[in-house]
C-alpha cells in the first residue's frame, strides 16, 4: 500500500506549513534486489541472532519498568567502539544514543535550531536535513559544492559569515555523492566558526559544526574520522549510526560523539526514555559481536571499487558513464542520464531497485551481495539500451 493512500481531511488542523507535504522516505517495495537505501546487505549471523535473542529475553521480565534513560551501558559500548574504530579516546559524557542517527539529528535541531535560527549545509546532500529544519522551524540554507562534489570552501565560509548559522551540517562521506570531507578543511571550518557569532543568539555564541558520519566505516583504511577532533573543539558534534556498516538498520540505533556540553543540550530536548530497553539490549548484544557485524565491510569496499571500474567502462548515449569517487557503500553514477526516471523504471521492472537522487543526470546504487550486483549490472545494461532506443 502506498504511504499516502489516505487523504488528510481539510478539517484537521494540520500546521499551515505542513499542508501539502508528503512523508519522507524511499519506496519500500517488495522486489528481489533492493539497492536503494544504503543498507548492509549481509544479515546478522546466527550466533549474533542468538545473542540478541538471549539479551532481549534477559531484560524481558523487567519490561514493566522504564529503561535506563541515560543508557549508560550502551554509551560505554559506543565509547569502546569509537576507540577501536577511530582511535578516539572519549568518555561516557561525550556520547549519546537515539533511535537512529535520524533522531540524533532531530535532537540537534531541537536543541540548536528553532525560530530565528538557521542551519547551513552543502548540497547536494542528504535530503532529510531540510525536513528536520522544517519540523523545528529552523531556517535552511545551502552552499553549493564544487562540480566534483567537494566542498567549495570559499562559498561555504562566505555563507557562514553572512548567515551566521546556529548549525553547519556536513556529511562525510556525503550522501548521495560518497565524497569524504578533508580533515584539514574540517579544521579550517571549525576554526572559522569559532570566530562567527550566531544570528539571534547572545554575543560570543558560535555555530555548532555537525559532521554526519553515517557511512564513515566504508572510508579508506587509515583515513581519520572527525571524532578524533572532539577533544579540541567543543562545538563539534559527530553523528554516527549502527544502520550502515554495522548492519543493524532495523534496530534503529544512532549516536553522537561531542563535548559534554553538546550532549547536555541534547538531553534537554530528548523524549523521556526515548531508547527502549529492547533497543538497548539488542545494541549491546550486537556490540558483543562487533567483528562479525563488520565482517563484510572490506568486501563491500572492494565491491564498490569493482563496480565503479565496471560502471566507468559502460556507455550511455555514446559516452562513458561518470562515477563520483566514493568512500561509502554506494555510488552516484551516470552524470548524463537525460532519462534517469525511465532508466530507474526499467531497472525496477527487472527487479532491481535503485534510487533517483542527487543532481539531474545521476542515479545512486548501494552495494549489495555479489549476486545482487551481478543482477544490477545485467539490468543496468538492458535498461540503458531500452531507454536509448
Ligand atoms: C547521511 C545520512 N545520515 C543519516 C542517515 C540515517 O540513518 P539512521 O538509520 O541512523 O537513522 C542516513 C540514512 O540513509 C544517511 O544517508
Amino acid at each position: 500500500m502506498s504511504e499516502n493512500a489516505g487523504t488528510i481531511p481539510a478539517s484537521l488542523p494540520l500546521r499551515n506549513d505542513l499542508i501539502g507535504e508528503e512523508p519522507y522516505g524511499a519506496p519500500q517495495l517488495d522486489v528481489p534486489v533492493c539497492l536503494n537505501v544504503n543498507e548492509n546487505p549481509y544479515a546478522p549471523r546466527q550466533d549474533v541472532v542468538d545473542s540478541i535473542a538471549r539479551r532481549v529475553a534477559e531484560i524481558a521480565p523487567t519490561l514493566n519498568r522504564y529503561p535506563d534513560r541515560e543508557h549508560v551501558e550502551l554509551r560505554e559500548a559506543f565509547v569502546r567502539y569509537l576507540e577501536r574504530e577511530s582511535g578516539a579516546k572519549l568518555s561516557v559524557d561525550n556520547v549519546w544514543g537515539a533511535n537512529g542517527s535520524n533522531e540524533i539529528m532531530l535532537q540537534l535541531f531541537m536543541a540548536f535550531g528553532g525560530p530565528g535560527r538557521t542551519a547551513l549545509s552543502a548540497d547536494p546532500t542528504y535530503s532529510m536535513y531540510p525536513e528536520y529544519a522544517r519540523d523545528t522551524f529552523t531556517g535552511w540554507q545551502l552552499a553549493h559544492r564544487n562540480a566534483d562534489f567537494t566542498i567549495d570552501m570559499a562559498a561555504l565560509k562566505e555563507q557562514i559569515a553572512t548567515i551566521r548559522p546556529a548549525m553547519v551540517i556536513l556529511t562525510s562521506p556525503n550522501n548521495p555523492t560518497g565524497t569524504p570531507l578533508d580533515m584539514a578543511e574540517l579544521r579550517d571550518i571549525l576554526e572559522f566558526c569559532e570566530t562567527v557569532d550566531v544570528a539571534n543568539a547572545g554575543e560570543g555564541v558560535h555555530p555548532v559544526v555537525v559532521i554526519d558520519e553515517a557511512y564513515i566505516e566504508f572510508r579508506d583504511p587509515g583515513t581519520p574520522s572527525a571524532v578524533t577532533l572532539i577533544g579540541d573543539h567543543d562545538h563539534l558534534a559527530v553523528s554516527r549510526t549502527m544502520s550502515k556498516a554495522f548492519a543493524f538498520a532495523g534496530a534503529r540505533v544512532g549516536y553522537v560523539a561531542a563535548s559534554p556540553g553538546i550532549v547536555d543540550c541534547m538531553r534537554i530536548v530528548r523524549m523521556p526514555y526515548h531508547l527502549s530497553a529492547v533497543t538497548q539490549a539488542a545494541a549491546l548484544a550486537a556490540f558483543d559481536h562487533t567483528d562479525e557485524q563488520l565482517a563484510e565491510v572490506d568486501h563491500l569496499r572492494r565491491t564498490r571499487e569493482e563496480t565503479a571500474d565496471w560502471l566507468r567502462k559502460q556507455t550511455y548515449a555514446g559516452q562513458p558513464l561518470e562515477v563520483a569517487p566514493s568512500q561509502s557503500n554506494f555510488l552516484l553514477f551516470g552524470g548524463h542520464f537525460d532519462k534517469r526516471d525511465e532508466i530507474f523504471a526499467e531497472m525496477l521492472s527487472r527487479g532491481v531497485l535503485i534510487r533517483v537522487v542527487g543532481p539531474a543526470g545521476w542515479l545512486r546504487v548501494c552495494m549489495g551481495t555479489d549476486d545482487e550486483m551481478a543482477r544490477f549490472r545485467e539490468a543496468l545494461v538492458e535498461s540503458m539500451r531500452a531507454v536509448e532506443s
